[in-house]
C-alpha cells in the first residue's frame, strides 16, 4: 500500500464512524509553551477540557508533527524529527471500548495485518493512577490471547500532557512482531524490549486527567480518547521493509544522495538516514516561514540543517546536495501540503545560504578543533613538528569551540566520536560553570564591589525577579516568557513576551501577587539536576542562554520553578516589599517593567 493511499484510507476508515476530518495545523504551534507541534491533539486540547469543538465530538487527521526529543536516535530505523500522526479523537464521546475494536479493525481488515503479528502495552498502574484493567479485558474479548499483552508503566503506557500542563491518561499500545522470533531474552523478549523484534505502530491514549504544573493529577470531568500513529511506521510494516527510511515517504531522497555521493549507503546508512531526516524537517519548517537562527524554532531549523550538511561531508556530497533532495521532498509532499509547494524557491534559498553560512565557521573550526586535538611539541632534540596524537579534547578547548565557532556540545561528542577523540565532558561542565562565576562576578562588581552587601541586594532582586516573572505568568497568562533581565544594585528590570500595554489593574495585579508571595515567607530551594530534567520538571528556562549539561532549578514553594545560576535568598521574606516601578514598550511584541524592592 502506497503511503497516499494510507493516509487516505485512515481518514475515510473514521470519516464512515462520525469523524469529521480536520486538515493539519501548523508544526508552528499555537501553544505558546511548546514550540512545535509534536502530536495530534495538540490543536484539539482544548476541546479535550470540555471547550465546545466546532467540529463535533469526533474527529480524525494526519498532523505534520516535528520533534527534537528524538534527534540522537535518528539514524536507526523508525525515529525521525519530522513525521506525519494519524490520529482519531473522541472529546467526551466514546472511550476505551470502541478505540481499540476500531483499532483492531483498521489494522487486520483495512490494512490486513494479521492479528497474530499484533502485540499489546497497557499501563499497569502505579501509586497515582490504578492499573488500566478495562482496557486489557477488551483486548482480549476482542482476541488477542493474554500471552501477547502486557501491563508497563509510566514511561511506556502514559501520556501527555504536552507543555506545562493539560490532559493525560493512560495508554494502550499495538507494537508490531517484525521477526516473530524471540531474542535470547527469551520469553521476556516482548514489547518494549530493546532487541528490535517489535516495533510500536499506534499510541492509544486515553484522556482522564489532568496534569497541572506541579505535576498533580485531578480526574477530567469529561473523557477522551487521542490516538497517534506514525505513517511512516506503518508504511514500513505495510511495505514490508525493514526501516522506515526504506519506504516511499523516503526512498526517492535517499536515492537522490546517493546519486550525489561516492559512498553508497550500504556503507554508511546512518549518515544517509540522518541527511534525509533532517533535509525533510528543514524543508518542512522553512514552509512555514522558520528562518534559520540562535533562537528557539529559528535554532532548530539550524540545528537540524547544519547536522545534515555536516553528514554530508562524511559522504563526501558535493556543495549544495540538500537542494536536489528538498526538491524530491516537495515532489513527495506538494499535494498533501499545499504550503511545501508554494514556498519551494524560499526553501531553497534558505537551504542554500544557511549552507554557506555554515561552511566558512565549519572549516575554520574544524581546523581548530584539529589543531587543538591533534598538537605539536618539541622533540628531544627541541625541533617543533613532531605531531601528537593527545586523543582528548579537554573541556576547555572545547568551551572555545563552543563559544566561537558555535558547535553545540552534541555536535562536538560526534566529531569526537568520528575521529577516536575523547571529549572531555567534566572539563567542559567545569568550563561553562566557570564561565558563569565570571559573568556572575561582573554582576556583582556592577554592584559596586564583590562586598557581601552587594551580593545579598543582587540575590533579592534575582528572586524578586523569579516571583515577578511567576506573577505576570499567572495574570497575563503562559504566553509570558523572558526575554532579556538586568540587575543594578537599584532596580530589576524585566522584559518579558507580551503584545498590549499593562493596565494599571493588571499592573496592580501583578504587584499584589509578589508582594503576597513574599508575605508568606516562602522557602527558596536550590536543587541541582541535568537540563533536560530540569525543563521535564516544568522549571522556566530563559531560551537565549545556553545552558551547561547540569543546571541550578530554583523552586519558590511550589509556586515558581527557574533554571538559573542565582545567587537568590533563601526566604522570600527577605524582599521586604516589591514596588513596580515604570512598565514600556521594548520592542514589538516585548514589554518592560523596572521594579524596586523598599
Ligand atoms: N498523542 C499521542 C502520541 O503522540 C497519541 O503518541
Amino acid at each position: 500500500m502506497k503511503s497516499e493511499e494510507i493516509r487516505q484510507k485512515f481518514l475515510d476508515f473514521f470519516e464512515k464512524k462520525g469523524h469529521k476530518i480536520v486538515s493539519s495545523s501548523p508544526i508552528l504551534s499555537t501553544d505558546p509553551t511548546v514550540l512545535f507541534t509534536t502530536a495530534g491533539m495538540q490543536q484539539f486540547k482544548k476541546y479535550f477540557l470540555g471547550e465546545k469543538s466546532p467540529f463535533g465530538k469526533r474527529t480524525v487527521s494526519c498532523q505534520k508533527c516535528f520533534r527534537t526529543s528524538d534527534i540522537d536516535e535518528v539514524g536507526d530505523g523508525s525515529h525521525l524529527t519530522f513525521l506525519e500522526m494519524l490520529g482519531n479523537f473522541s472529546f467526551g464521546d466514546y472511550f476505551k471500548k470502541e478505540t481499540i475494536e476500531w483499532a483492531l479493525e483498521f489494522l487486520t481488515k483495512v490494512c490486513k495485518i494479521p492479528s497474530s503479528k499484533l502485540w499489546i502495552g497497557y499501563f499497569k498502574g502505579d501509586k497515582d493512577v490504578p492499573e488500566d484493567k478495562e482496557s486489557c479485558e477488551i483486548w482480549q474479548k476482542s482476541g488477542i490471547p493474554k500471552d501477547r499483552i502486557y501491563g508497563f508503566g509510566r514511561e511506556d503506557n502514559f501520556w501527555g500532557p504536552t507543555g506545562e500542563e493539560g490532559p493525560c491518561g493512560p495508554t494502550s499500545e499495538i507494537h508490531y512482531d517484525l521477526t516473530g522470533k524471540a531474542c535470547p531474552k527469551g520469553k521476556d523478549c516482548r514489547p518494549n524490549c530493546d532487541c528490535g523484534r517489535f516495533i510500536e505502530v499506534w499510541n492509544l491514549v486515553f484522556n482522564e486527567y489532568y496534569q497541572d504544573r506541579n505535576k498533580k493529577l485531578t480526574p477530567l470531568k469529561q473523557k477522551g480518547v487521542d490516538t497517534g500513529m506514525g505513517i511512516e511506521r506503518l508504511a514500513m510494516v505495510l511495505q514490508g521493509k525493514s526501516s522506515v527510511f526504506e519506504t516511499d515517504l523516503f526512498e526517492p531522497i535517499i536515492k537522490e544522495i546517493e546519486k550525489q555521493s561516492s559512498q553508497p549507503r550500504a556503507e554508511n546508512p546512518k549518515a544517509y538516514r540522518i541527511i534525509a531526516d533532517h533535509i525533510k524537517g528543514a524543508v518542512f519548517l522553512a514552509s512555514e516561514g522558520v528562518i534559520p537562527s540562535n533562537l528557539e524554532q529559528g535554532y532548530a531549523l539550524r540545528r537540524i540543517l547544519r547536522r545534515a550538511i555536516r553528514f554530508g561531508k562524511l559522504l563526501n556530497l558535493p556543495k549544495n546536495f540538500s537542494i536536489p533532495a528538498a526538491q524530491k521532498i516537495t515532489a513527495i509532499y506538494q499535494d498533501i501540503y499545499l504550503k511545501v509547494k508554494a514556498q519551494e524557491t524560499d526553501v531553497l534559498t534558505i537551504l542554500q545560504k544557511e549552507e554557506e553560512k555554515f561552511e566558512k565557521t565549519l572549516e575554520k573550526g574544524l581546523k581548530e578543533f584539529e589543531k587543538r586535538v591533534f598538537r605539536r611539541k618539541p622533540d628531544k632534540y627541541g625541533r617543533i613538528g613532531v605531531a601528537y596524537d593527545q586523543h582528548i579534547l579537554y573541556g576547555s578547548d572545547a568551551f572555545d569551540l563552543y563559544q566561537t565557532y558555535g558547535f553545540p556540545p552534541e555536535f562536538m561528542r560526534e566529531i569526537c566520536k568520528e575521529r577516536d577523540v575523547q571529549f572531555d565532558e567534566e572539563g567542559f561542565r567545569q568550563a561553562i560553570e566557570k564561565h558563569q562565576e565570571i559573568s556572575r562576578a561582573g554582576a556583582e562588581k556592577k554592584f559596586g564591589g564583590v562586598g557581601k552587601g552587594a551580593s545579598i541586594e543582587a540575590a533579592k532582586l534575582h528572586t524578586a525577579t523569579h516571583l515577578l516573572h511567576q506573577a505576570l505568568r499567572e495574570v497575563l497568562g503562559e504566553h509570558v516568557k523572558q526575554m532579556g533581565s538586568d540587575i543594578t544594585p537599584q532596580r530589576l528590570r524585566f522584559d518579558f513576551s507580551h503584545s498590549a500595554k499593562l493596565t494599571e489593574d493588571e499592573l496592580k495585579k501583578v504587584e499584589d501577587l509578589v508582594n503576597q508571595k513574599i508575605k508568606k515567607d516562602l522557602v527558596v530551594k536550590m536543587e541541582e539536576m541535568p537540563y533536560k530534567e530540569a525543563i521535564k520538571s516544568g522549571a522556566l528556562a530563559f531560551f537565549k542562554e545556553k545552558y551547561p549539561e547540569k543546571v541550578s532549578v530554583y523552586a519558590i514553594n511550589s509556586w515558581s520553578r527557574e533554571i538559573c545560576a542565582g545567587p537568590h535568598v533563601n526566604h522570600t521574606g527577605e524582599l521586604g516589599h516589591f514596588e513596580i516601578t515604570k512598565e514600556e514598550s521594548s520592542g514589538a511584541g516585548t514589554r518592560r517593567i523596572r521594579a524596586v524592592l523598599k
